[in-house]
């Protein structure tokens, strides 16, 4: 068996705040599993939070959830139903792959499946694939790790897309713009003509601008603190932008732009206080679908006179509500097709090695998304 491991080199998380590059051993894939030779992951904020110690998560694991690769092999048992990966296919890989038994898996709800492949991030003795030239095993973050030259993952988090899609827009398809779209599409279901309030402007609340315009949304206000932000959601269709002061001067300015409230709002930065403000801007009956993550613990107020009375509906939004083999495929169709202006949030394209300064512009809301290329020209 060692002589199949390959060599990998992978960001591996170590405890909050420490992190680092190392060269690893990969077995090859083993039955369910295929083998990806890693293309482009993208730097998302849930990385930023594992590393930040917000959540808690275990160590060593190899870092990343938004990628993309090409399939090398094909473990036992894999490619007997259509749709499942075959060797040489561009994969976007899902950071929820669904077990497909469970209650939520049955009501079609894959996103909230309970015993997802790649829980617990594959420490699991029968699931360790990763280890340390030592021996010493690597958990793989939800499954997929994608922050790594080569990754085994379950065959249901493989999924194909269309080819034609440039890698580092495809890896974007894992995480944010299916979680951003898919917030205003699947969860708000917002629908034509109506309006839309976005609060910041990432990867996933750039991606939520996109999914307004890919509903019809009549008016959609983009918010956050980072003037290059707006300039950017405007670009990808936001009709308003407003940037954010903190406090009661922005609401007023929302509530200016869209006079009795908006239809929906969406927060997208996981901070207590702008999940109040997506409150306190919709109108009477409107959503607020919560999509940031805050650290673990933290709780927001609601005025809850108000919110009865104003009849306001409350959603959280996990994986934009996605079924990815479903999700993935449709949206690298609306990008190949100019539909879906991916390209617009690939901020710079990095080397592996250079992923301290971007957790850095991350902190200071620097950027749309910067993305680990693996095979950047030197
Ligand atoms: N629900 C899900 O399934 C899911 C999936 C992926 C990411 N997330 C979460 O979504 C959040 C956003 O992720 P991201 O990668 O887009 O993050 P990001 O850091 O790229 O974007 C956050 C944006 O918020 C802005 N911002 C920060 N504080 C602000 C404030 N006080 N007022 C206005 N704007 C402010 C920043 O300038 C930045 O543009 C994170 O909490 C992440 O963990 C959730
Ligand atoms: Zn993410
Ligand atoms: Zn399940």
């Amino acid at each position: 068996m060692s002589a199949d491991r390959v060599p990998v080199r992978a960001a591996v998380f170590l405890g909050p705040a420490e992190f680092r590059v190392e060269e690893l051993l990969l077995d090859p894939p083993g039955p369910g599993e295929v083998s990806v030779r890693m293309l482009a992951s993208g730097v998302c904020h849930s990385d930023l939070h594992v590393l930040d110690g917000d959540w808690e998560r275990p160590a060593p694991v190899a870092m990343g959830h938004e990628g993309a690769g090409i399939v090398e092999a094909l473990g036992p048992g894999v490619g007997a139903h259509p749709g499942s990966p075959a060797v040489g296919d561009l994969v976007v890989l899902a950071w929820t792959a669904p077990c497909g038994a469970c209650p939520a898996c049955v009501r079609g709800e894959a996103f909230l499946c309970a015993d997802p492949r790649g829980a617990g991030h594959r420490r699991a003795a029968a699931d360790v694939r990763l280890r340390r030239p030592d021996g010493t095993p690597v958990g793989v973050y939800s499954g997929i790790g994608t922050m790594a030259t080569r990754q085994v993952v379950a065959a249901e988090a493989a999924i194909p897309v269309d080819p034609a899609l440039p890698a580092a827009e495809a890896a974007l398809l894992g995480c944010a713009v299916t979680t951003g779209v898919g917030a205003v599409t699947r969860t708000a279901r917002v629908r034509g003509g109506e309006t839309v309030v976005v609060i910041g402007l990432g990867g996933v609340g750039l991606s939520a601008v996109m999914g307004a315009v890919l509903a019809g949304a009549a008016r959609i206000v983009a918010v956050d603190r980072v003037p290059a932000k707006l300039e950017l959601a405007r670009a990808l269709g936001a009709t308003d932008a407003v940037l954010a002061g903190g406090g009661p001067a922005t609401r007023a300015e929302l509530l200016r732009l869209v006079p009795g409230g908006t239809d929906h709002a969406l927060e997208a930065i996981g901070l207590a206080a702008t999940a109040e403000l997506a409150l306190e801007v919709v109108r009477p009956g409107g959503t607020v679908t919560l999509v940031g993550m805050t650290p673990q613990g933290v709780r927001a107020g609601i005025d809850v006179y108000t919110f009865v009375e104003r009849g306001i509906r409350l959603l959280g939004s996990n994986y934009g509500s996605a079924v990815p083999a479903e999700v993935f495929p449709e949206l690298a169709g609306h990008a190949v097709a100019g539909r879906l202006p991916v390209d617009l949030l690939v901020e710079q394209r990095i080397d592996l090695d250079d992923l301290a300064p971007a957790f850095e512009a991350l902190r200071r809301g620097d950027g749309a998304r910067r993305v680990v290329v693996f095979d950047l020209p030197a």
